[in-house]
């Protein structure tokens, strides 16, 4: 038989990120590949505690079919959690999702049509941007520093673009660069948006996660013409496994979605959304997320000082101040992939920069987890690290002196 796949199918069966982390996984290898969450964190018991009030209290409702934009008390949840990130909304601007990433599928698919162009951060969340891709977006990196996306040249980019449908922004510990756009530039990109009439998609996995530095407020909070579209999700917060997340929008906008999601997965797991509904109104979820923050914050300090320890002293990396990721930069025209030969021969792993660039990719560059390691880990596999980046930065200087 031959396929007759659509143009959203890749041609390619290649994964080159799940080689990649599949070489990590092997048990001798340390790996800051994943961005998993520490899973000892997952509050079990207590989940398990309110499952069976759920299934004494409300089981025949929990397991029926229900409505594709969610269940009331959660989003009634959520309205309390966006409140205190200054976001005044209702239960009527929020839909419940299957995790952020179906929230992007559906956002792209509810806009994107082939050849419209999307803005993205360079580098970016790789799933979006195959997401993106999949839908035929044209899509266009702004690069970043430390604040965030680059102002100015965002501001070319949309100019240069007339087609733009959205800017796609995580501004909080982005993936993958841990990066924080600061609250100006998110004034600055209102502006622009409300400029130029374009919608904005703020993706917050990461920004309950801060454990040093001052709270900044969302991009929705500055959005006084409802462009922007807001996603989270429970999967840093509480424990992906339970694929749930949030939208929050414009009310005839979260219509749209509700039918956009109807067709997509009838609703998210509706004994899952009683579950979450049940722990936050039993627990405060806010603790639970402070014991999540005193430990990554532990876990980050530990990488950060056996970095400063460990590597080459030109080495560039980013400095979080919440979330899960540490981004590095080796400077020189170092091979990414033969770095990263290099560390599985040392026992260690990260992800390359190569898939996170929409376009030309930074050599040198790539991502580092700390969520899920443990102290020891991460201080023996940081030092194999800086062994392998001393080892293939000197192997290509002799290489460059021999040609
Ligand atoms: C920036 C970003 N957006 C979305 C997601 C998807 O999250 P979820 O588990 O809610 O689908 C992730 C997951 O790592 C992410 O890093």
């Amino acid at each position: 038989m031959t396929y007759q796949f659509s143009d959203r199918v890749p041609e390619s069966d290649e994964d080159p990120v799940g080689n990649i982390l599949k070489v990590a996984g092997s048990p001798d290898v340390i790996s800051f590949a994943g961005g998993l969450p520490a899973p000892e964190l997952f509050p079990v018991a207590e989940l398990k505690r309110v499952t069976d009030e759920v299934y004494d209290e409300s089981g025949r409702q929990a397991l029926q079919y229900s409505t594709a934009i969610g269940y009331p008390q959660l989003r009634e949840q959520i309205v309390k959690r966006m409140a205190h990130q200054g976001v005044k909304t209702t239960i009527d601007n929020i839909m419940i999702s299957t995790g952020s990433q179906q929230s992007i599928d559906l956002t792209a698919k509810m806009f994107v049509n082939p050849g419209d162009t999307v803005i993205v951060e360079k580098p970016t969340y790789l799933c979006a941007l195959d997401v993106f891709r999949s839908y035929g977006a044209h899509i266009v990196g702004v690069d970043m520093d430390e604040n965030g996306m680059k102002i100015d040249q965002l501001e070319k980019a949309v100019a240069e673009n007339p087609n733009t449908k959205f800017i796609y922004t995580i501004p909080n510990f982005q993936n993958p660069t841990g990066r924080t756009m600061s609250a100006d530039r998110r004034e600055r990109m209102i502006e622009i948006a409300d400029n130029y009439d374009i919608m904005i998609v703020e993706d917050d996995p990461y920004g309950a996660i801060r454990f040093a530095g001052d709270d900044i407020e969302p991009i929705k909070f500055y959005d006084d013409h409802e462009r922007v579209i807001y996603l989270s999700t429970f999967s840093k917060i509480l424990a992906p496994g339970l694929r749930l997340g949030w939208i929050v929008a414009e009310k005839s906008l979260i219509k749209k979605f509700t039918l956009m999601k109807q067709s997509a997965d009838v609703h998210s797991d509706n004994l899952t959304q009683h579950i979450v509904a049940k722990f936050m109104s039993e627990y405060d979820i806010d603790d639970h997320i402070d014991k999540i923050k005193q430990v990554y914050r532990k876990r980050e300090r530990v990488m950060m000082n056996a970095i400063e320890a460990f590597f080459p002293k030109n080495v560039h990396y980013s400095h979080p101040e919440g979330g899960l990721f540490i981004w590095v930069e080796v400077p020189g025209d170092v091979d990414t992939k033969a770095l990263f030969d290099t560390c599985i021969k040392h026992n260690v792993a990260f992800v390359p920069g190569e898939p996170f660039y929409p376009d030309a990719v930074t050599p040198g560059t790539f991502r580092l987890n700390y969520s899920n390691m443990s102290e020891d880990h991460i201080k023996t596999g940081i030092k194999r690290l800086g062994d392998a980046i001393k080892e293939t930065i000197s192997e290509s200087v002799s290489s460059v002196s021999r040609n």
